[in-house]
């Protein structure tokens, strides 16, 4: 693996965001996750149809990255559009619409993306001043991304020591994102301000994201990572070699309910039996604050993903397989919640609302 590569792929100019917009040309152009560690190959997407189908096969995956995606699908269905009609024209971003939201059920920043858009689009009367608009918003809620990202890791930082040893699952970082990341951005901010950390990564069975991304990504920071197999979490909780965890999240409900990658859950858990701290960074568009627990869809993934591995047979044929994507942590499981616009603690559902500025639920529409 060369330097320049690394340095390409976790870079944050404009070249070398996870997902990028491009004016002339129109394209948006993303780094094919599924090619990593070993080559950097990067996916030209002209339509919304070749977005769909990204984020289906998780060439872009995360659940920042995909909902700026999804917006820039839409935008790539309003650039395209043909017509005059603003009736058309909303017409077929409706469908565009309902065809990415269904790609990836889980993570609701796919679809905070895909409303913001629509929002926009509604807004205007010609068909030029939509395709307009809609473009400037997919772009500029890519650069807001990083922002965010940003503010997130100033605030969690706050909460690492020097000579903490770290632990995180899947990938909640720059290729989550559209660059710097939610959960290693907190990471990157505490080494940043001078901090000696060590980091755990767990490998993320079945599609590996710790190894192939999480790890690699903190590798080229210079961060002093290990890798770990999913199954070594108790144990190395056991002989207290993590002092702190930190994940990111597909989606946060009003109740402090996180749904994120599978196995989140039982890190929980067990970081809980041996007191040690566990947090969430998210961003506010990760949090869900008009549904309940019973309305979340958990994805199921292709069967493939559990009985090969890089391509490789290693279970028996006519096994039964059950690939679910995601878990739920209760929120009596997590220590606190890192956000841009500050850290929010127990009681979630008080400190929640408060950070949205709201004094009840009920009227709110963000979904
Ligand atoms: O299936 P993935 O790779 O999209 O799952 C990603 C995760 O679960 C991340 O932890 C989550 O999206 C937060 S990313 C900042």
């Amino acid at each position: 693996m060369s330097k320049e590569l690394l340095v390409s792929i976790v870079g944050d100019n404009n070249n070398l965001m996870t997902v990028s917009w491009n004016d002339v040309p129109v394209y948006v152009k993303m780094i094919d996750q599924t090619k990593l560690p070993e080559s950097l190959e990067y996916l030209i997407c002209k339509n919304h149809y070749e977005i769909g189908e990204a984020i289906r096969n998780l060439s872009i995956r995360g659940a920042p990255a995909i909902g700026v995606a999804g917006a820039m699908g839409l935008a790539l269905c309003a650039n395209n559009h043909a017509s005059d009609s603003k009736n058309q024209l909303l017409s077929d971003l409706n469908s565009a619409y309902n065809t990415l939201v269904e790609t990836r059920p889980t993570a609701v920043n796919l679809k905070w993306g895909l409303d913001k858009i629509m929002e926009v689009s509604n807004r205007y009367e010609t068909v030029s001043e939509i395709k307009e608009n809609v473009i400037k918003m997919a772009k500029k809620m890519s650069y807001d991304d990083i922002e965010t990202n940003k503010n997130m890791g100033k605030f969690g930082s706050k909460l690492i020591d020097t000579g903490d040893v770290i632990m995180t699952h899947c990938n909640a970082g720059a290729l989550a994102t559209v660059a710097y990341g939610t959960a290693l951005g907190v990471i990157r901010s505490a080494k940043e301000s001078g901090k000696k950390i060590s980091v755990f990564a767990t490998e993320t069975r079945p599609v590996m994201q710790g190894s192939r991304l999480t790890a690699f990504e903190l590798v080229h920071d210079e961060i002093d990572v290990s890798l770990i197999p999913d199954t070594a979490v108790g144990y190395l909780m056991n002989n207290k070699m993590v002092d702190k965890v930190i994940v990111g999240a597909d989606r946060i409900l009003k109740t402090g309910h996180v749904f994120n990658k599978i196995g989140t859950y039982q890190i929980a858990l067990l970081a809980n039996s041996h007191n040690i701290p566990f947090y969430v960074a998210a961003p506010l568009s990760t949090f869900d604050l008009k549904n309940n627990l019973d309305a979340i869809v958990i994805e199921e993934r292709s069967v493939d993903e559990v009985v090969q591995i890089a391509g490789k047979r290693i279970a028996p044929k006519g096994v039964r397989i059950f690939n679910p994507a995601f878990d739920l942590t209760p929120p009596d499981l997590i220590t606190s919640i890192i956000t841009e616009k500050g850290i929010i603690s127990p009681p979630y559902e008080k400190s929640i609302s408060d950070v949205f500025g709201m004094d009840d639920f009920s009227n709110f529409n963000n979904q």
